[in-house]
Order: C-alpha cells, then sequence, then structure tokens
C-alpha cells in the first residue's frame, strides 16, 4: 500500500482493494502538485466541509463517480452539488466492498463554503488489506484519541502540527502518544502564514517516545 502526501491534510492512498483520497484540498493547495485526471479513484473520504479538506472532492466525485465518504450534513451538502455520497455518523462502522471505514470524534468545527452548517467534523478511520489507517482530521488534542489505540490500534496515524486552528506539535506528540500508531505522518503546517511549524521537532519528539514519525514532503510517498 503507498501513501502520497499531496500537501497539507489530503493523501492519496493507493492499495490492492481500491484507491481513495482523503481531504482532497489540490487546486487552492500551494503545496500540491498533484494530478488526479490520470488516475483510478474509488472513494474520497473529507473529514469536514472546510475548504481546506473538502478541496476538490465534489469536482472529482462528479468526473469521476468516486463516492465522497463522510459525515451526514456534508454528505447531504455534497449530494446536493451532484456528488455521489456515502453519509455517516461518528462511531459507526460504514462497510464498502473495499474497506471498512469509521468517522471519529475531532474537537473542531465545520462550515461549508456558502457558509453553511457542515455537520460534526471528524477524523477518519480506514481498514484497508490488513493495514489500518486514522487521518485525525483537524482536531484539537481530545481525551477521545485515547479510544483510538484501545479500539483500533492504526499502523499508520495522519496528525495535524501546524496550530493556530488545530494541535501544534507540544499537543500532537501528546496525541500521538495517545493514538498509539507504529507510524505517524505530521499534516496541515506551512500551508499558510498562520501554520508554522518544523515537522522535523515534531519527528524527534514522536521519535524519543518510542514510534516512527515519517515526515512527507508534498508528493512524497511511504510504503506500508
Ligand atoms: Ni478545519
Ligand atoms: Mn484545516
Amino acid at each position: 500500500m503507498k501513501i502520497t502526501h499531496i500537501g497539507h491534510s489530503a493523501f492519496f492512498v493507493e492499495s490492492e482493494s481500491g484507491n481513495f483520497l482523503i481531504d482532497p484540498f489540490i487546486k487552492g493547495n500551494p503545496q500540491a502538485n498533484f494530478d488526479v485526471s490520470d488516475k483510478k479513484i474509488d472513494a474520497i473520504f473529507v473529514t469536514h466541509a472546510h475548504s481546506d479538506h473538502l478541496g476538490d472532492a465534489i469536482e472529482i466525485s462528479v468526473s469521476k463517480g468516486a463516492p465522497i465518504f463522510t459525515t451526514f450534513e456534508l454528505a447531504n451538502y455534497c449530494a446536493r452539488q451532484g456528488a455521489t455520497v456515502v453519509s455517516s455518523s461518528i462511531g459507526g462502522k460504514v462497510c464498502s466492498d473495499f474497506a471498512d471505514i469509521w468517522f471519529l470524534p475531532a474537537v473542531h468545527s465545520s462550515s461549508t463554503p456558502d457558509w453553511g452548517y457542515g455537520g460534526t467534523p471528524a477524523g477518519v478511520f480506514i481498514g484497508i488489506d490488513g493495514k489500518k489507517i486514522y487521518h485525525t482530521g483537524d482536531t484539537a488534542l481530545t481525551q477521545d484519541l485515547k479510544v483510538v489505540s484501545e479500539l483500533y490500534a492504526p499502523d499508520v496515524a495522519m496528525v495535524p502540527i501546524g496550530g493556530h486552528f488545530t494541535m501544534g506539535i507540544d499537543e500532537a506528540v501528546i496525541a500521538s502518544k495517545w493514538i498509539g500508531a507504529k507510524t505517524i505522518i505530521p499534516m496541515h503546517y506551512n500551508t499558510f502564514p498562520q501554520l508554522q511549524a518544523d515537522p522535523f521537532d515534531f519527528k524527534r519528539k514522536v521519535e524519543a517516545q518510542g514510534q516512527k514519525c515519517v515526515v512527507l514532503n508534498p508528493g512524497e510517498n511511504l510504503e506500508i
């Protein structure tokens, strides 16, 4: 399985069972240099409605026919714009033909590009091909993260480190410990002026607590 960091909180995952995007903020993303047009996309996961996460999801869903998996109100918003959707909510297992998916709590907010209510913000946990990937969305540090290691034991977790709107490095180091993933990938940093963080400072602190941390520059990937 190959996990490519598109930049910011956007990832492209290629697996034997299918290819999927998470939070595909591509066109307006100053970090992204990624072309979806030649990619097979089987699903799109969106953690919440903010434009740096919803990104190009609706357009890609319409052009590729790939369903958007997200929480209920945002799924309805996407459906009204012509996207194919699978709506969910926090905590229930969603079975698709290629993965098991859970949306998990994120302490944050969620509003659509037209400033409507975007529903509950979430992280997304994906079990596919025997691997477990957890993208935390834009969460603050919250004790809800402790449940993730106990219940889901992820192999890889993506964690925001840029601060201002999300956790900064110090909170994200604790979150990484609580989540308990073998490998941590930092995200949501250095995209915009408010989001400044040194991913290698984060890496040093995460590795000091016995976890692997992989810094992926935009376009770089990790094989698991
Ligand atoms: Ni957000
Ligand atoms: Mn964000």
